[in-house]
């Protein structure tokens, strides 16, 4: 499959590839960052595993995350996209920045880019989701910006998770729908 590359006004949402390895293990072994999401990743192995785990999610489904690459320097500075595992609430869309990079609405416009691309590719999806652990209040802030609403709670991978969701409705009446 080809997976799609997406620019917005900052950033360019492109797919994963082996030389993003350095990048992503300086993001996640930073304990701040990877505070809500499992902990710190600090062997370059396992953010690879990681890597290939966002490429087969590509494969398996018909879409992923992408890495997040700045435009004014190039730099990568994150990863965002999708995620539709099964026996998850929905499509969700998933945002992480690297803690240099936060305070810029980089999420919130990786992520804008990856919902409006996801409705147009599947007209029959009704909604996208995020799945949050309570405390990660920066990312919850993240998907209160989306326009998304708590829809309820679920435990996926052993830890409750409070779901918040946009409808296709709801996005199509946003500014930022047409990115
Ligand atoms: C969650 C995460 C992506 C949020 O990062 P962030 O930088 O706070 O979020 P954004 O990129 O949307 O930036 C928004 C902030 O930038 C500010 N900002 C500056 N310029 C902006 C712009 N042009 N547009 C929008 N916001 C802007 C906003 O005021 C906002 O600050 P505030 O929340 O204090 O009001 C980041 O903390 C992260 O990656 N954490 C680790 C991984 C993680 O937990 N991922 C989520 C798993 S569910």
């Amino acid at each position: 499959m080809t997976i799609p590359t997406l620019t917005t006004s900052r950033l360019i949402l492109r797919p994963i590839e082996n030389g993003d390895v350095d990048g992503f293990t300086r993001i996640w072994s930073d304990p701040e960052f990877a505070r809500h999401v499992g902990g710190p990743v600090t062997s370059p192995d396992a953010v690879w595993h990681q890597m290939a785990g966002c490429l087969g999610c590509w494969l398996l489904t018909g879409v992923g995350p992408w890495s997040v690459v700045e435009r004014a320097s190039g730099t990568l500075v994150g990863r965002a996209g999708l995620w539709d595992e099964p026996g998850w609430p929905g499509v969700e869309a998933l945002w992480y920045i690297g803690r240099p990079w936060w305070g810029r609405g980089y999420a919130v416009e990786a992520a804008a880019a990856a919902i409006t691309w996801v409705l147009r590719l599947r007209p029959e999806l009704e909604r996208v989701c995020a799945a949050i652990v309570p405390a990660n209040l920066r990312s919850v802030r993240v998907a209160q910006r989306l326009g998304m609403r708590r829809t309820g709670a679920e435990y996926l991978h052993e830890e409750t998770h409070t779901i918040y969701a946009v409808s296709r409705e709801d996005w199509s009446g946003r500014p930022d729908a047409g990115s």
